[in-house]
């Protein structure tokens, strides 16, 4: 039976049952297997919440030490990879980064493998990988050779000491862990149900996690960390904030969101963060720039339109000395193990994804041969 509704955008639509996380977008919650992020924030670890997501539940500590220990050992990408990103470079590094995900399926030895095992190796080593691809391309298109991934590293300071060569800091660590950590799912967000259409039509996990990285690229989407950091350096200082906002509307990046209409509950911990990074490396104008964009945007919170996750991650970024065009890639990384549970979920219980169009063009028009066309 068809339902005559049209719901563009599939608004308020729900396509499936899930439990990787669930948002009460009035309310402002998140869960992710039913555990709330401010609890994962605060206490977890981005390799844990990995784990929680990918296999269901939180781990022992032996569960969560050979997990850890596998993705540390399946960091490194093939030399063809490397080249595939070494030609590629000029470009944009989610175009590298969807291209180089693509060339990575070339060299998985359980690409065509549909099975729940192999799906789930996949799961893992794409989410050690991932970070390993961003981090060479930034060095390449630097006119440096990757650096190789370190075992004793952690997945957060492996990824920032790939891209520069050096141990990063711990407090630069831990914010790039939490970003991961707040970054990792988010239910059926464009990127997630790309990722789902793919896999609905028993495309392998490399293609549905392809189809995941191109959508998120969108400014709608993963691009508003960059398009937010644009604004603040456009802006330049704080008193200029409010006049910025009153003349660019209707759209302020960072703002707004199709679930939440309470502030997105990830954007607190990137606020705090912001506000702790910026006074710590004295570069308190920032945060007070995008403090002052906030306040300038007050008036819509009566509407639902808040902070999102994206509207302080870009100054977090910033502030740890990363380019703005590697914000959206970051994001990525963390949140290929949300793809990849989605993608699993979808595969647990697949039911092929195709809802209709309602054809509002002419109907039965008569054939005209060329030569009686009127130009
Ligand atoms: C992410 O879905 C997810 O879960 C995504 C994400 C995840 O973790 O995967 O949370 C990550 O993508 C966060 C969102 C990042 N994008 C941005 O910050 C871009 C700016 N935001 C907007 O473009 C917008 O809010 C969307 C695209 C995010 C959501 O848009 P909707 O649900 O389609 O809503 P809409 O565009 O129809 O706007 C509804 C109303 C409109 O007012 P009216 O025309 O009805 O009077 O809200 C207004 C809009 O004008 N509005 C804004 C606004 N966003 C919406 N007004 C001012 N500034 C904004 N940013």
């Amino acid at each position: 039976m068809v339902s005559e509704q049209l719901n563009r955008g599939l608004r308020n639509v729900y396509l499936d049952r899930t439990e990787s996380s669930f948002i009460d977008g009035e309310q402002g919650i998140l869960l992710y297997r039913g555990y709330n992020i401010h609890d994962l924030a605060a206490q977890s670890s981005f390799e844990e919440v990995c784990y929680l997501l990918i296999h269901g539940n939180l781990p022992t500590q032996e569960e969560l030490g050979a997990f850890d220990k596998r993705l540390r050992r399946q960091r490194a990408i093939a030399p063809e990879v490397v080249e595939t990103i070494r030609l590629n470079q000029k470009a944009h590094p989610m175009d590298v980064l969807r291209t180089g995900v693509s060339s990575l399926a070339t060299h998985d030895p359980d690409t065509d493998d549909m099975s729940k095992e192999a799906n789930v190796r996949k799961s893992e080593r794409l989410t050690a990988q991932v970070a390993t691809v961003v981090a060479a391309h930034e060095r390449i298109r630097k006119g440096k050779e990757p650096v190789a991934p370190r075992e004793e590293l952690s997945h957060a300071a492996n990824f920032l000491y790939m891209l520069t060569g050096a141990e990063p800091s711990a407090e630069a660590v831990a914010c790039m862990d939490l970003d991961f950590i707040l970054h990792a799912e988010h239910g059926a967000n464009a990127s997630a149900f790309a990722g789902r259409v793919t896999a609905s039509t028993e495309a392998d996990m490399h293609s549905a996690i392809v189809s995941a990285i191109a959508t998120l690229k969108g400014p709608l989407h993963g691009g508003a960390a960059e398009a937010v950091m644009k604004m603040v350096l456009e802006i330049g200082t704080p008193d200029k904030a409010k006049e910025y906002v009153e003349a660019r509307q209707p759209r302020i990046m960072g703002f707004g969101h199709r679930v939440y209409k309470a502030e997105d509950p990830r954007a607190r911990h990137m606020r705090e963060k912001s506000r702790e990074l910026s006074a710590r490396v004295g570069k308190p104008e920032w945060y007070q720039i995008l403090q002052a964009v906030e306040e300038a945007m007050s008036r819509y919170k009566r509407h639902g339109i808040h902070v999102n996750v994206d509207f302080y991650a870009g100054s977090v970024y910033y502030l740890l000395g990363i380019p703005e065009d590697l914000f959206v890639p970051i994001f990525a990384i963390g949140r290929v193990p949300g793809w990849c549970t989605e993608i699993l979920e979808q595969y647990d219980n697949n039911m092929l994804i195709r809802p209709l169009l309602r054809y509002t063009g002419p109907m039965d028009l008569e054939y005209v041969p060329m030569g009686q066309r009127q130009g």
